[in-house]
């Protein structure tokens, strides 16, 4: 595998502006669309058919070769092909299951043999970020990044904080997080990896602006999901699901949407898949918002905007954010993962609902809260965010939309344990973010490692950093 193979592109089919893999560019400076990361394929040796994999699945050791095929990213390594393999940054991730689960499905009033759940929390960092952060980090290490940086709701914190100790010599990783908006199962993972965490006034939208500008400025690599590797790294979870499964497609993918990198991921895995002849057909995509963090759903559902072959009305997406800045609108959701008013992936998301012959729908945080419960009494349980799913589904054929002998996968994106003072509240009435916190008191550990608040404000945090801000 050689990188001549890949390169970057401008998505805007008007522009289509392609740019090397050296070049770290998020936008397109001509006309501001995302990137997607494309192959030369007839230059890579693509199996003939995805059985070609599964050699792969049992191998296990400390050759290079064998930690490549441990990784449930890298397995599939000639569908992601821009790294050398020498290049590759791996920690054993995306070794998950897909479960088939009769006794949620029953519950839900589905056929047996019809429900799976794809068990994302069990990698290495508890969420299916790892799946991005590996080909990211790879990505990084092939250009030579030593700091890297995310805005995070928590699971991207985590996982990047966990790959970036885990690089040799390690990298330098910084997470702004907002004030309040973290389950602290992610925070102390954050924490304990060494990141240096900096909390800011503000949601994670406003994060994500204010370290895409750092970034930018002081030339760290941006982890979040606009970086069009993660997406690459992300593809994987569906080549797994397929493995899973046989290689037979199901009818169903449902994801929970938030900045909706996992779904445009998805869209773009398919597409491929589909374009090499190795799939016959794409299953259909069902994403779900929280109510409270909706604009996919306001958009995609009740503003009927589509993709349009690349030429989308941007206007509807500016009225929406005009009236969203009117009323000082802040998203709120239990299921804070998915608290996003603002998601970077907008554009790739409707790409990818176009693809999938998709629909978007909105769940209550009462409905993902029940939805969580019945998941954990019947399987290994998982966050609020990735209960929205089958509390997605659920609501899906109540509308007769899916039926009850379709095969559906539910892809459930974080730990159970990543959030457990909504499983406690939930279960007990006790809300222990309004428990009075204790008096402030200085950690006195060797490696304590404390969040540091800083305002919102671009000199105020490069002064955090250790640096003066650049002309
Ligand atoms: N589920 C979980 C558990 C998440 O942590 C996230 C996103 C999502 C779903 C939504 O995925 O952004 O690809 O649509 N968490 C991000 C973070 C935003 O910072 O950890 P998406």
């Amino acid at each position: 595998m050689n990188h001549e193979q890949a390169y970057q592109v401008c998505i805007n089919p008007d522009c289509r502006k392609q740019f090397g893999l050296e070049q770290i560019v998020f936008n397109c400076p001509d006309c501001g669309a995302l990137l997607d990361v494309e192959y030369c394929w007839d230059r890579v040796a693509v199996p003939k058919a995805l059985d070609f994999f599964e050699h792969r699945w049992s191998t296990k050791g400390l050759r290079a070769e064998a930690r490549l095929d441990f990784s449930g990213i890298w397995r599939f390594r000639e569908l992601l092909p821009f790294a050398p393999n020498d290049s590759i940054v791996t920690i054993g991730e995306g070794r998950t299951l897909l479960e088939e689960n009769d006794l949620l499905a029953r519950e839900i009033g589905m056929k047996p043999g019809r429900l799976f759940l794809q068990y994302e929390g069990l990698n290495p960092s508890g969420s299916f970020k790892d799946n991005g952060m590996t080909a990211a980090f790879t990505l990084a290490r092939m250009v030579g990044r030593k700091r890297i940086a995310c805005a995070s709701t928590g699971n991207t914190s985590a996982s990047m904080a966990m790959f970036a100790h885990k690089t040799d010599p390690p990298m330098q990783g910084i997470v702004f997080i907002g004030s309040g908006k973290i389950a602290y199962g992610k925070l102390s993972q954050a924490l304990d990896y060494g990141a240096l965490t900096l909390q800011i006034e503000g949601d994670f939208d406003a994060c994500l602006r204010r370290v895409r500008q750092v970034a930018d400025k002081l030339g760290i690599y941006l982890m979040n999901s606009v970086n069009p590797f993660r997406l690459e790294g992300q593809k994987a979870i569906m080549y797994r699901v397929l493995e899973a499964r046989g290689w037979e497609v199901p009818d169903w993918i449902v994801v929970p949407g938030g900045n909706l990198g996992n779904c445009s991921a998805f869209g773009k895995a398919f597409t491929e898949l589909k374009e090499l002849g190795l799939i016959k057909r794409i299953p259909r995509l069902a994403v779900i918002v929280a109510t409270g963090a909706n604009t996919l759903y306001e958009l995609f559902e009740n503003k009927n905007l589509r993709w349009n072959g690349g030429r989308y009305d941007q206007s509807k997406v500016d009225n929406l954010y005009a009236s969203m800045d009117a009323s000082h609108y802040l998203p709120h959701t239990i299921a804070s993962a998915i608290e996003i008013s603002r998601p970077v992936n907008l554009p790739k998301s409707i790409r990818a609902l176009d693809i999938m012959n998709g629909l978007v729908r909105e769940v209550s945080d009462e409905e993902i809260l029940e939805y969580k419960a019945l998941i954990g009494r019947y399987g290994f349980g998982c966050e609020p965010a990735s209960a929205a799913t089958v509390a997605g589904l659920h609501r899906l054929m109540e509308e007769q939309i899916i039926s009850p002998d379709e095969q559906v996968v539910c892809i459930l994106t974080g730990h159970e344990l990543k959030d457990p003072d909504a499983t406690v509240k939930y279960h007990t009435g006790i809300d222990m973010k309004k428990i009075t916190p204790p008096p402030a008191v200085t950690p006195t550990g060797r490696c304590s490692n404390p969040p540091k608040k800083v305002a919102d404000d671009l000199e105020a945090i490069c002064a955090a950093l250790g640096e003066t801000l650049p002309e």
